[in-house]
Parts: structure tokens; sequence; C-alpha cells
């Protein structure tokens, strides 16, 4: 498949992002956008940097070529240069027709929708069932959604229904809402699309990087006096512990986090991420597997089994590495080792803290227990 990438060498204005606040994650108001097409003329990737603490890892909207234009799937900042590569794509291949929202409880998601559908005033406007907002239950409206063309996926329908295959994933009950996504295949590529619920996680670091080293170089270090010259040894360390914390939050290699800085790593943390990347492969997302579905197994499972039936040759998750070359038979060992409880021993040292805080919050009655 092809890769051409876009975005590099833009004036830093068009990547002001005002909305940050709403959730205030690095980069805060700057989100560079780097656009790669990964199938030539079908489907596109706009990824931009997003986390708390240079713990940043890249979000990642999918574009996909329908009949009559296109569909943006997980919308991410409507920066201006952002809609610029857009507005690219829509001069060749037709006007935004539909964004989709496909995610109940991924707020990193959701907070780029209204911005987005303001950029694409045509475009049909589409989210998963049972959308909730944390502490008050504000209407869709209330937060930006345009009330007279957003639609409710599988309640109202799907768009693009005879080219696209579309598979809910869940919903699971959490406390103050359900988790649902809604994953789907665009037959002419073979590209499955998916938010949260899978990843591969790669040794190589993201290109998106490449334009912002800062978080990797920022956690390359060993040592508080340590400069952050660039170098490909600091890169790789700083990229492997973004990792570490963006996957596990508190991962065991470090033993010193909050009071004072640099993180203290112990010696172990390298195979830490050897044993939570499994070499790239495809992989359920720890922080859901210990966060949402220690109550819900079966109905991850449920879900492997369903797309292992569709014919696909890549996947594009939302984060980390895309696309992953896979297909059906991947989806069904997936299924069979979550049925099996998927337990790499190894990598409970690392989701020690996972594991322990979703015990909290069944404790304290946030979620339903198990
Ligand atoms: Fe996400």
């Amino acid at each position: 498949m092809g890769s051409m990438v876009a975005g590099a060498g833009v004036n830093p204005a068009d990547q002001n992002w005002p909305w940050w606040p709403l959730l205030p994650l690095y980069p805060y108001g700057r989100r560079r956008t780097l656009r790669r097409e990964l199938v030539p003329g079908q489907v596109w990737s706009f990824e931009q940097l997003q986390g708390v603490f240079y713990v940043a890892v890249p979000i990642r909207m999918t574009a996909i070529k329908v009949d009559g234009g296109l569909m943006l799937y997980a919308p991410n900042a409507a920066t201006a240069e952002c809609i610029a590569l857009v507005r690219d794509l829509e001069a060749i291949h037709g006007p935004v027709l539909s964004i989709v929202h496909p995610s109940s409880s991924g707020l990193e998601h959701k907070v780029g929708v209204p911005a987005m559908a303001r950029a694409f005033p045509g475009a049909d406007v589409w989210v998963t069932p049972g959308q909730w907002s944390f502490p008050l239950p504000l209407p869709l409206s209330w937060v930006g959604f345009p009330a007279g063309r957003t639609r409710v996926l599988f309640e109202n329908g799907v768009p693009h229904g005879d080219e696209l295959q579309w598979e809910p994933l869940g919903p699971v009950p959490l406390g103050p809402g359900p988790f649902m996504e809604a994953s789907v295949l665009h037959h002419a590529s073979g590209t499955l699309l998916c938010t949260d619920a899978l990843i591969a996680i790669s040794e190589q670091w993201p290109e998106l990087l490449d334009l912002d080293p800062t978080p990797m170089l920022y956690h390359g270090r060993d040592h508080g006096d340590e400069p952050m010259d660039d170098e490909p040894q600091r890169r790789r360390r700083g990229w492997k512990r973004l990792v570490l914390f963006a996957t596990c939050l508190k991962p065991h290699g470090v033993d010193q986090v909050w009071r004072r800085f640099p993180f203290r790593w112990r010696p172990s943390w390298e195979q830490d991420f050897a044993v939570i990347s499994r070499g790239g492969r495809l992989r359920v997302a720890p922080i859901l597997e210990d966060l949402v579905f220690p109550r819900h197994r079966p109905l991850m499972s449920d879900w492997l089994r369903r797309c292992s039936t569709l014919s696909f040759c890549q996947l594009v998750p939302a984060h980390f590495h895309a696309p992953i070359r896979c297909d059906g038979s991947m989806f069904e060992t997936l299924a069979q080792a979550w049925e099996g409880g998927d337990s790499d021993d190894a990598e409970a040292s690392d989701r020690a803290f996972l594991r322990s805080f979703n015990r909290q919050i069944e404790r304290l009655g946030l979620v339903p227990k198990a």
C-alpha cells in the first residue's frame, strides 16, 4: 500500500486549536496534522499528537472515499491545517458527506466533532448510541452537535450502507454511561476501521513524532540534568516509555512518577516494552481489557468473531500503528486467546495499576460489579 505524507512546512497559525481547554491535553493549542494516504485514492489517515505531561501519542481520524464524496471517521481537532488537508481531498474526490463519531465514551474523540461538523456544514453527523457526558448529562446539541443533522448509528440506520459494513462493539454498561464503539469495513479497499478496541505497537515511532520529537526527547532522558539533545537512541528510549505510559498509565518500570522529575526507570523497563508490544502484533488495548471488559468479556469475543467473518486485509485503529496488515483469521485467533483468558503473566506487573484502579472503581460503585 502506498503511503504519501502531507502536513509539514505549514504556518503554525494554521495548527491553532482554540478548543483545547475543553480537554487540556498536550500539545494544547497547537496541533500539527499529518495526512498519510493509506490506500491510494481510497483511505487517508490524519494524525495529531495528544496526551498529558508529554505522554503524547497520535490520535487518528480516517477519511474514506465513498460514492459521491468522503466520510470522516473519528474526527480530530479541526484546525485550519487539518481542514485544508481535507479540502485537498474534497477537490479531487467530492465533498465530505458524513462525519462519524464512533465512540460512546472516548472523550478524546468526541471533543473535536462539533468544530469538524461546523467546518463541513453539508455533512451528516453520526454518533454511536448511548452518548453520555460527565458530571452532567448534557444533550448533544448543548455540547455543539448540530441537532438538525445528527443521527444515531444503528438506531437511525447507517451511512453508506451499500459500500460499508458497520459492526457495533458493546454497549458495555459502565457507571456514568456505556462504552460502545462502531467499527466499519470499507469493502472496496478491504480496510477495517476501529477506534480504541485494538492496537498494534511498533518499535518504530510514528512519523508524526518526527515533526515534534519533544515528547520522545523528554522521556528519553535518564537524569534530570541530561540535555534533551536530539539523538536516535534518546528518541527510541522515549518512544518506548511513552508507549508504557499510554498503555498502562503507571508502568511497573517507573518507580517515581509525580514527586519529582525525571521519572526513574527500573532496569527492566525495556523488557516491559517488549512484553506489552508483543513484537508489534495486533492485540486488545490493555486499558479496555482491564477497565471496560472485566465485567463483560463475551461482548469483546462476540465482536471479534463477527469481524473474523469479514473480508479485509488491514485494520486502521484510532491509536498507535496503522495500517495493520491482518485478516479474519487473526481476529479468530484473538477471540480464542481472549476466551482463554488472554493472560500474559509477563504483563501482570505492568498492568497491576490498571487492575487495582478497576478494583477501586468497583468498590466505589462507579461501575457495576462483575
Ligand atoms: Fe481513543
